[in-house]
């Protein structure tokens, strides 16, 4: 089976292209490498010794699309592709609903052109917004997102449903991911963001390589074991292994699906601070700063469905997520960059 990875150069997209490459499965990689290197591609050759097919392209350009779906005998898809940075996507919407949403609908129309039917789509736990509960099955109702960068993953989830609704021959499965942190085992490829990291483990790691002096932790009083936020970290590893089961139930013909993708245990963030400590050897430095904006106090996932339906389980602790992290940073300092 020929799969096209849309975003396949990011962070959760390369490390799909490795397990999808490791299952026997055919990579065509659309990236536009607005926020990728194509150094990850070679790594993902070199972790695999198997080669994959690359194009340069946004998924917006309809003409480029259409050119790789004629050559490419493209089975399925995993879209990655998007924008993803809460803060910028409030800051500037149009260019969020522009590139997230006008880009999906270019790329399915492109698929139905093309007879292309399976689509499996990186969504996120942001759609549940302040969870009505916890641990979140997947019947939690969608909430209101706090951004703009979370209506999109709103919005898409309603898109691709409504084309299933209008035409049964399409299968969707929504993947809803908790907090993808960690890296692949070789320290080859990792996260690698773009200026001061929004996240949690990238600006630690950065704390930890020297890059960034001090943490700032978004509040310790929330009603929490110790006060600070609690997420669902996962496994990047993990996560990118839970697409590869997508693709065996694609080929059931479910309709819609829809699972969450998390470990089911929540972390705070002082814990994930003490599981980087370990790995790294040394202290981080951290000072207790005010709550962030649109945060919530706890967010972790009940993963039963996806167990049940998917065969699918995160294998991975913190530990490991936090020792991949370190050695990614500390192999590539500088991530891609030279
Ligand atoms: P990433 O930025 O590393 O990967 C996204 C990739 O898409 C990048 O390589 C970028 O260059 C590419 N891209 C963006 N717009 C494009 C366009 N118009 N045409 C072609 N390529 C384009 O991000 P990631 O962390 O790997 O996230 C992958 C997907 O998972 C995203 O859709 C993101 O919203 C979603 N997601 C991520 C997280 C997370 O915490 N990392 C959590 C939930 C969901
Ligand atoms: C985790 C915890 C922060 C940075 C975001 C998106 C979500 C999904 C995953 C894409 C929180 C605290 C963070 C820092 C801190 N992405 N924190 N200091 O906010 O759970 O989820 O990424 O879909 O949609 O919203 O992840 O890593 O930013 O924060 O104290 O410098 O760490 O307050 O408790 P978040 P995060």
């Amino acid at each position: 089976m020929r799969i096209l990875v849309t975003g396949g150069a990011g962070y959760i997209g390369s490390h799909t292209c490795v397990e999808l490459l490791e299952n026997g499965y055919e990579v065509v990689v659309v990236d536009n490498l607005y926020n990728a290197s194509e150094k990850s591609l070679d790594r993902i050759r070199q972790i695999t010794g198997k080669e994959l097919t690359f194009y340069q392209a946004d998924i917006q350009d309809a003409s480029a699309m259409h050119g790789i779906f004629d050559k490419e005998a493209v089975d399925c898809v995993i879209h990655f592709a998007g924008l993803k940075a809460v803060g910028e996507s409030v800051a500037k919407p149009l260019e969020y609903y522009q590139n997230n949403i006008a880009g999906t609908l270019v790329l399915c129309d492109e698929m139905r052109k093309h007879g292309v039917k399976n689509i499996i789509f990186s969504s996120s736990a942001t759609v549940y917004g302040d969870p009505a509960f916890i641990p979140i099955t997947e019947e939690c109702p969608k909430g209101t997102p706090t951004n703009p960068y979370g209506w999109t993953k709103h919005m898409i989830e309603q898109i691709l449903t409504d084309f299933h609704t209008a035409d049964s021959e399409w299968n969707v499965i929504l993947l809803r991911y908790f907090n993808p942190i960690g890296a692949h085992k070789s320290g080859l490829i990792g996260e690698d963001p773009k200026g001061i990291p929004n996240n949690l483990l990238p600006y630690v790691s950065q704390v930890a390589i020297g890059k960034l002096s001090c943490l700032g932790v978004f509040g310790n009083d929330y009603d929490t074991h110790d006060g600070t936020g609690v997420r669902d970290y996962i496994h990047v590893v993990d996560l990118a292994r839970g697409h590869v089961k997508a693709i065996d139930k694609l080929k059931e013909n479910p309709g819609v699906k829809i699972y969450n993708l998390g470990t089911g245990k929540g972390y705070s963030v002082l814990d994930v601070v003490k599981a980087f400590e370990k790995a790294c050897g040394h202290e981080i430095a951290y000072e207790i700063k005010p709550r962030r904006a649109g945060d919530i106090a706890t967010c972790y996932s009940d993963a039963t469905l996806a167990k049940k339906e998917l065969g699918w389980t995160a294998e991975y602790g913190i530990d490991e997520m936090c020792s991949d992290s370190w050695r990614w940073q500390s192999m590539n300092p500088n991530g891609y960059d030279d």
